[in-house]
């Protein structure tokens, strides 16, 4: 697509943590692409600002390795250059007044140097415990204050570890910055697919009617990784499954699927109706925790042949860990259109197969008309919104199999991305740091979702936190999770789709 006519604001990004690996594999990929789109202004800038000590020219330097590396061998030496030009680097320590007033004079010379009305967005790609820190001290230099140009800030997950730090990051963020400046980001709302659940359901006429408990049986989601923890060990024992995903990815997943129609894209507009949803997902009670939540951790295993080891083995994992890997819930909304119907969702690392979809399930048909035929059960229909890897929609249903009896075979109606819409470069991070410069907050989380998100999984954090599991590790590396996760299903008849047919 030719960005030319959507240009984004004149503007400078500063990047907070930008020695580390979200900068190299992320964010400089994603404003490439968005340059070679020409979604980016000539008056545009790039600041890092990390904790080492490096000049501007060595940044630059690891800068184009990176984009060599990250962006392929088609990489065009004359945009590097372009960036290049852009690009500067100030280092100190961050509790350090001196590096923020150093930063304030680059960004004033950048400012004059190309043309830019003093627009900032700050990116903190840092630990989470500098979030607060950080923009008290860009606040310090009067860089909040939207008196000359704009000034935007994006958090990265994970924003708190539970509703109290939740609670208490947004009012230190909100006693610094208006809310409308604020943009925490979920990168799950940068993926193709995701965004249009949204057109899939509202641009379209035929699935919106029967969008509801009057047609719809359950819906499963599942966000299912091959990868164990690699080497962030330290910081995912203290997380675990549910914190990781839950109520940040996950919930994107259920909120977009059950919303109503929001009344315009506009921000708030969107917003509100997710909101809503959060709102009326039901509060676990500790009981319910017991029913309704399953938590697993892997043990050793095997994977395409490979021989992998058990969390509690992993680097920087104590090996008494009582993490979990795994995480199913099941979650009611309690709302008009969803009473009855079941959200089922489930994530874990080491699963069998890297695959994240959403599957609404149908009710079945009545069968009277073909109890004198072969036919011993029908199909239930099931539109299978595909996250990754493979992007696309299924519709299952039943069809007759060629013969003179009256017979039924499942069959698959598909669509593929890649086969539409060809192959698309994309990090997933493009369409967010675009709408950040654009000033679209609407795939960013809003402090009362981050909140509310957090609420619903409080008594699940607590209840699992008092009584420590007594089984990990209780399932296999390689495998569909533990079997508690089948049998929170088999308990209302039901069964989780797990393979991609
Ligand atoms: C991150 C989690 O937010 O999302 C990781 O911290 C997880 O643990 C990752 O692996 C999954 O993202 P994706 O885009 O690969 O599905």
């Amino acid at each position: 697509m030719n960005g030319k006519n959507h240009q984004a604001d004149a503007c400078t990004m500063i990047i907070f943590g930008a020695t580390g690996d979200l900068t190299k594999r992320k964010l400089f990929p994603a404003l490439y692409n968005l340059a070679k789109d020409q979604f980016l202004p000539d008056s545009f800038a790039i600041v890092g600002v990390g904790r080492q000590e490096m000049t501007s020219e060595d940044f630059r330097s690891q800068m184009r390795g990176n984009l060599a590396e990250f962006v392929g061998k088609d990489v065009d030496e004359s945009l590097i250059d372009w960036f290049a030009e852009r690009t500067h680097y100030t280092g100190g320590d961050f509790a350090a007044k001196k590096t923020f007033s150093e930063l304030k004079k680059l960004l004033k010379e950048l400012d004059k140097k190309f043309d830019i009305p003093e627009n900032y967005f700050f990116y903190l790609a840092t630990p989470p415990a500098l979030f607060g820190l950080v923009t008290e001290k860009v606040a310090e230099l009067g860089l909040t204050a939207e008196t000359e140009g704009w000034r935007r800030f994006i958090y990265e997950k994970p924003f708190g570890r539970d509703l109290e730090s939740a609670r208490a990051l947004n009012a230190e963020l909100k006693s610094l910055l208006n809310e409308s400046q604020i943009y925490r980001i979920d990168h799950y709302l940068g993926k193709e697919t995701v965004q249009n659940i949204l057109v899939f359901r509202f641009g379209n006429s035929i699935f919106e009617p029967i969008w509801n408990r009057n047609y719809i049986d359950h819906v499963q989601i599942t966000v299912a990784e091959k990868l164990g923890v690699e080497q962030r060990g330290g910081y995912y024992d203290t997380a675990g499954a549910l914190r990781d995903m839950i109520p940040n990815h996950i919930f994107q997943l259920v909120t977009l699927t059950a919303m109503e129609p929001p009344i315009s894209f506009e921000a708030n507009a969107v917003r509100d109706e997710q909101a809503k949803i959060l709102c009326a997902i039901q509060p676990f009670s500790p009981e319910d925790v017991l029913h309704k939540a399953v938590r697993g951790q892997y043990g050793d295993g095997v994977i395409e042949d490979a021989k992998k080891i058990a969390y509690r083995n992993e680097p920087n994992v104590p090996p008494q860990s009582n993490t979990e890997t795994f995480a199913a819930l099941k979650l009611s909304i309690d709302n008009w259109r969803w009473a009855g119907v079941p959200f089922y969702v489930r994530t874990g690392k080491r699963m069998a197969a890297r695959h994240s979809e959403i599957v609404v399930q149908f009710k079945k048909a009545p069968f009277m008309l073909f109890r004198d035929t072969s036919i011993e059960k029908l199909t239930t229909n099931r539109i299978t919104i595909h996250i990754q890897p493979d992007e696309g929609i299924t519709l299952h249903f039943g069809a007759k199999i060629p013969g003179p009896l009256v017979n039924m075979g499942a069959v698959d109606m598909d669509f593929n991305y890649l086969d539409h819409f060809g192959e698309q470069v994309s990090t997933g991070y493009e369409r967010l740091l675009y709408d950040c410069m654009t000033g679209d907050a609407t795939l960013f989380q809003r402090a009362d979702m981050v909140e509310s998100s957090w609420q619903i999984v409080s008594p699940v954090l607590d209840v699992w936190q008092a009584i420590p599991a007594r089984s990990f590790p209780n399932y296999p590396a390689g495998s569909w999770g533990p079997e508690e996760s089948d049998a929170l299903l088999a308990a209302d008849g039901r069964k989780w789709k797990n393979t991609v047919d």
